[in-house]
């Protein structure tokens, strides 16, 4: 598609906020919640009210996602970066950044606005925008910080996630919290669901978002929410590698990658190779497939095709840099489908040669309801077999509640398939965005108190 100026982002890059400086608040923690998608934040007043930061206007979840905008070299941060993309302004998007923790990518350089930049730094500059929104908010600065992090950022491999946490919070650092503690993200958003509660339950709790699923089974109470150490409470946590952005990427592959050759068999009888699908399908992994060595790559491809239109239509996504767009047209028919449990057509316009050959006489890519069901099937099924893990860890049968929260916990068939393992227990469907930020600014609260 044709890029547009920045003028056509809706206004400009917000300005770091004003902040009076050297009026600090000692006891005031911000409880941030860093997410795969969306990002959070809250404190609790020393009067133990609790503030969520309204980190875009009046909203308190912000995407996260930055764009540097070639034209002014102005970054833009959260909704702005994903208008000013989806917008056609020339310039970088950076989604999932969080995927990136623990792994070699993150020293990794990457060259935005004509400057090598590693993803690190880029972690940073998020840090740093969320932090000068929230002081703006209170009108003081904040040194102290509770990060979110979940039970698991990567699966299976205890150096790997401990190098995650410690460079989560090196960015924090770096963008200015002095003092750094960390919470699981599922016992954040228990204690957050806490604060409704008026009698003892056992939770298992279910926080489902865009890169990762986590659990806790939790015991939850007014009395108990006095109580300094909760660890007593804390009957098992569990937490798998996989969420919202894994469905997008199953999803792509499905309905989208396919126009773009993605199991098309050529020639020779061979499909074409696949990584360059996998790579426009993650949203962390998308930039790779710009680079000057995997462009000329899907070039020499067109060899492994019979169709060469469907050659010119990657080539056409790679050269445009269409490949956020592609994926979040996934992501927006996903949640269409979810949300409607009918149907919802991929919106491809932006693809010229969809445009020039009707996406070769096929109708529009839709998701239908069954559809994502079956698509999703495995990926949910190993979601379900965590959480029951977890119940199991906790030496328990059933629990009284399953508290769902985060984007993906609306998901029918992953409602259905908790309901089914604990058909006695209450299904309760909390705040999807914001709790885990309010359980982390509760937990920094309750840890300055003592
Ligand atoms: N109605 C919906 N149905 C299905 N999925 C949805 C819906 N709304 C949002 N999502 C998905 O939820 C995910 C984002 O959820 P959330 O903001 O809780 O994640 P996150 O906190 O950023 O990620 P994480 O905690 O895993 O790091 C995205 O993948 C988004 O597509
Ligand atoms: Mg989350």
């Amino acid at each position: 598609m044709s890029r547009r100026s920045c003028n056509a982002c809706s206004g400009q890059a917000k300005r770091a906020p004003e902040v009076p400086t050297g009026q600090i608040a000692p006891r005031l923690v911000l409880g941030i919640d860093f997410g795969t998608s969306n990002s959070a934040a809250a404190a609790v007043d020393a009067s133990g009210q609790l503030r969520v930061m309204p980190l875009e206007a009046d909203r308190a979840a912000m995407p996260t996602a930055l764009f540097f905008c070639h034209e002014t070299q102005q970054t833009f941060y959260g909704s702005q970066a994903m208008q000013a993309y989806l917008g056609g302004t020339e310039g970088r998007l950076m989604r999932a950044i969080k995927s990136l923790l623990g792994s070699a990518l993150m020293d990794e350089q990457t060259v935005v606005n004509g400057q090598a930049i590693s993803f690190f730094d880029i972690v940073v500059l998020f840090f740093k925008a969320l932090k000068a929104r929230s002081e703006a908010a209170l009108g003081h600065e904040i040194s102290h910080a509770t990060l979110g992090r979940p039970v698991h950022f990567v699966d299976d491999d205890a150096k790997r996630d401990a190098l995650a946490q410690a460079t989560l919070g090196r960015a924090a650092q770096a963008a200015g919290f002095a003092h750094i503690a960390f919470e699981l993200e599922p016992i954040a958003a228990a204690f957050d669901y806490e604060q409704r509660v008026r009698q003892e339950t056992t939770a298992l709790v279910v926080d489902m978002g865009g890169g990762t699923s986590d659990f806790t089974v939790i015991r939850l109470g007014p009395k108990r929410r006095q109580q300094a150490d909760r660890r007593s409470d804390i009957l098992a946590t569990t937490g798998v590698h996989l969420g919202g952005t894994d469905f997008d990427r199953l999803l792509n592959l499905d309905h989208v990658m396919p126009l773009l050759g993605y199991g098309h068999i050529g020639k020779e009888g061979r499909a074409v190779p696949n990584s360059l699908f996998f790579e426009l399908s993650t949203w962390h992994l998308i930039h790779h497939a710009y680079t000057r060595k995997s462009l000329h790559f899907a070039r020499e491809l067109w060899t492994s095709y019979a169709d060469l239109s469907l050659h010119a239509r990657l080539m056409d996504v790679l050269e445009n840099r269409d490949g956020h767009r592609l994926l979040a047209a996934v992501e927006a028919a996903k949640i269409a489908c979810s949300e409607s449990q009918g149907s919802a057509a991929i919106d491809l316009h932006f693809l010229k040669a969809a445009q020039a050959s009707g996406i070769n006489g096929h109708a529009e890519p839709t998701i239908t309801a069954p559809g994502m069901a079956a698509t999703l099937g495995q990926a949910l099924a190993q979601v379900v077999k965590c959480a029951r893990q977890c119940v199991q860890d906790a030496g328990l049968a059933t629990v009284d509640v399953v508290y769902l929260t985060g984007g993906s916990s609306v998901l029918q068939p992953l409602r259905e398939a908790m309901q089914a393992a604990y058909p006695q227990a209450e299904l309760v469907q909390g705040d999807r965005f914001g709790g885990v930020a309010a359980g982390l600014a509760w937990a920094g609260f309750h840890a300055q108190r003592n």
